[in-house]
Parts: structure tokens; sequence; C-alpha cells
């Protein structure tokens, strides 16, 4: 094994009475590069320790391969009780597979009176960042590029088909029909891209910023995209996958001619704007018969993408599986993008925390699922990639578990540390400016 892929911990870091299901390694005396077995699935006691402190004397530290690390953390899905000493001790983790240059300090920043949960973007006053003392290797700078160039590819293929969804929908409100063509070729653009792109790519330009008077044809893209990725996730075929997306693009074509304010009002209705929203469903199923859309697959995912599981949606108020399954999965891809929107109003723009709240409210209405597929495949994209912390740290995100969204595993500087409320991801690092 090579020390490149393990983590030197220090004995007295590990908690007794944890079973590590992993292999532990110690260094051969003499090859600074090499390590060999030690001991294997064992579970720590103080009789292990001094026999293991006899056997690697006179180093005090064992080498545990990196992910089994991470999962130290965490014991099927639930934080184990770490004390404070014991997390303190394995952030003070010496990684071989960054140089450090000077060890930086995480900064204590103060708690915000706001509720449990809840995160801020601002700092303190007198909080000053932590410089990055991180130094960019000539194989980072070769990555960077490579990403940088498939970030932009993304992004012009997106703003096209983002061009044509806007034109469609213009010519939809003058004519009240959609032009079956332009939406197949719309189609056909999203699936190429959602089956050929790096996913990570896209969801980020899904999670861009975008303005008031763009906001029905972006969120009918978006939705589409979404709907698409879900439909790769799942494991449709392509007939399947591009009924999901054309339910997407089509879903809130009923919107068409509200007024803007109305139309992308996700809560604070009054009952009168209520009633006006309300029959949106119904009206986008209008346009698309008088299109000459005839699928029913969509037809019905388009009418029932406001039903809810629980019963509480429109028009009918119908439940569980009783709604198709385009409906529940269009329901998903609606309710995340419009968190996107409401959480760009709000200026925080964590990906962790947009799932978080996503999760927190969906559980009920949606179906759960989904749902779960959803945040565990949006969290694997999330996996390796830079991250800003609220600090202004760059970090690398290494292990999210899903019940704790917020609060992902994060390596910074070669340091392994678990995010809180006190250190925690501000948002994703920016591809083309940082
Ligand atoms: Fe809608």
């Amino acid at each position: 094994m090579s020390a490149l892929d393990c983590v030197p911990i220090k004995l007295k870091a590990l908690p007794i009475d944890v079973h590590l299901g992993c292999k532990i390694y110690f260094k051969n005396p003499g090859d600074s590069s090499e390590l060999s077995l030690l001991c294997e699935d064992q579970t720590i006691t103080q009789k292990l320790l001094d026999r293991l402190k006899r056997a690697v004397f006179p180093e005090s530290k064992v080498y545990i391969p990196r992910e089994a690390v991470i999962k130290l953390l965490f014991d099927k899905g639930h934080y184990l009780d770490f004390s404070q000493e014991h997390i303190k001790a394995i952030r003070n983790l010496e990684s071989p597979w960054i140089k450090k240059e000077k060890p930086i300090e995480v900064p204590k920043i103060p708690k915000p009176s706001k509720t449990e949960g809840e995160q801020s973007s601002a700092t303190p006053k007198d909080f000053k960042p932590t410089p990055n003392v991180q130094i960019k290797t000539f194989q980072d700078k070769i990555k960077s590029h490579i990403e940088l160039q498939k970030y932009k590819e993304v992004i012009k293929v997106y703003d096209e088909v983002k061009d044509s969804t806007e034109d469609m929908l213009t010519n939809a409100a003058e004519t009240g029909k959609i032009d079956t063509e332009q939406s197949s070729s719309i189609t056909q653009d999203i699936q190429s891209q959602v089956n050929n792109s790096e996913v990570s790519l896209i969801v980020r330009t899904i999670n861009q910023i975008r303005t008031v008077d763009e906001y029905l044809h972006t969120h009918c893209l978006n939705v589409a995209y979404l709907n698409g990725l879900m439909g790769k996730w799942l494991g449709f075929d392509k007939e399947r996958q591009d009924e999901l997306v054309e339910t997407g693009l089509f879903h809130d074509l009923g919107k068409l001619g509200m007024p803007p304010e109305i139309a992308q009002k996700t809560e604070g209705l009054t009952p009168e704007e209520f009633e006006v929203v309300k029959k949106h469903p119904v009206l986008s199923l209008e346009m698309l018969m008088k299109s000459g859309i005839r699928n029913k697959a969509v037809l019905e995912g388009v009418i029932q993408h406001h039903e809810r599981v629980n019963g509480t949606g429109y028009p009918k108020g119908m439940q569980g599986r009783e709604i198709c399954e385009y409906a529940r999965i269009t329901a998903i891809s609606d309710t995340y993008d419009a968190m996107v929107t409401k959480r760009i109003h709000a200026d925080s723009h964590s990906p962790f925390k947009i799932l978080h709240e996503f999760e927190k409210g969906g559980y009920s209405e949606l179906d759960f699922s989904y749902v779960n597929i959803f945040i565990s495949c949006m969290v694997e994209e999330l996996k390796g990639k830079e991250i800003i912390m609220n600090n202004g740290s760059e970090a690398v995100v290494q292990f999210v578990n899903p019940s704790k969204l917020l609060y992902p595993i994060v390596e910074l500087n070669g340091e392994i540390i678990k995010t809180d409320d006190e250190f925690y991801c501000a948002r994703m690092k920016n591809i083309v400016q940082e």
C-alpha cells in the first residue's frame, strides 16, 4: 500500500470502543512511501492501542486508507458520538497527499442570532478571511483549464437552447400554439447534453443567477433538464426520457400571459392570485391539445404536475400513485428549481443549503422514493468539487451524509474537516473567475 493513499493518524486520535472495519498499516522502516499491513477489522481498545504502540515504535502513528478515514466520522449514515478531543485530533491529521505550506487555523465565527439550522453568508465586521496558502501545481492548472473549457461549452449549448425556448414561448403566447418541430428540437438538444456532458456542470448551470424577465422560459427549460437527469438516473429508455423532458418543457405553458410577479410566486399568494395560478395546468393542457400533441403520458404529466402525494395539490387533489409517474417526477424538478430561484433572491447560494431546504419541505408533498434518488444523485455530483467556505478559504467536498446535508466533510489544505454551523460551505467555487 502506498503512503499516498493513506492518512497518518496519531494513535491517541483513535477513539476507544469504535470498530474500524478497515485495514491499518504502518510505515516500513527506511522506506518513506511504502506501508505494510498491521491489522484489520478491529475494535479499538486500550489493549490494542498498547500493542499498536509497540509495533509502530518509534513512530506513534498508524496509516488508514483515505476513504476509511472519511467513513470514520460516520457509522451507517449517522454521526458517531466523537468527543471534541477526537474531532480535534482527526483535524490534526498529517496529510501526505497535499503539501501543507503552513498550518491553517479555522477562525471562530460568532454564531448568528437566528433559527437553528439557518446559515448566513454575511461575515462579521472584524472577521478577516484566512488566506489560501495552497499552491497550485501545473497539473492543477491544467485540470482547471480543462474544466473551464468544458463548463464554457455546457453554458454555450444551454444558452442556445434557452434562446430557442424563449422563442418557442414568445410564439406560443402570440399564436396560442406550440411549434412542435421546435419543441422536438429543444428536447433532443437537452437530451444530448444530459447524456453527454458532465452532470455537475449542468446542475451548476441550472443553479446560476437569472433575471425576473427570463423567469418563465428559464424555469421551463431547467425543469426539462432536471427531468432529463431524473430519466437518466432512473434508467428510462430514450422514448420515456424524451417524454419526461417534454413534460418539463411544457408544464407551465398555461402561465404565459400571466403577470410575471404572480407567475413566479411560490408563496405569499393572495386568495385571488392563487385562484388565477391554479388554472395554469388546465391552460397548459388546452394549449398542447390545440397544438396537436396527443401523447397521453405527457398530457397527464402536465395536467397533474401540481398534484401532491398527500392530497393537498390541484386541480383535483389526487393522492399517492393516483398521480402519474411523470407528474410526480416533474413536481420534484419544479420544486427544486423554484427553491433555487428563491435562494438566488435570498443571496445564499450553497448547493448544500438548497438541497437541505428542498429536502425539508419536500418529503410530505413529494414522492419520497424519487426525492431520495434525486438528492442522492445530486450529492454524488458534489463529491470532489471545490467550494468556498464562509471564511473565504477553498475546500474540496469529500463526503456528504444524506441525513446531514448541510454539513459535508471537506478537505482543506490536506486536513479532513467536518463542517458545522460555524464553519460551512458558502458557495461553489466560481470556475470562470477564480
Ligand atoms: Fe406549475
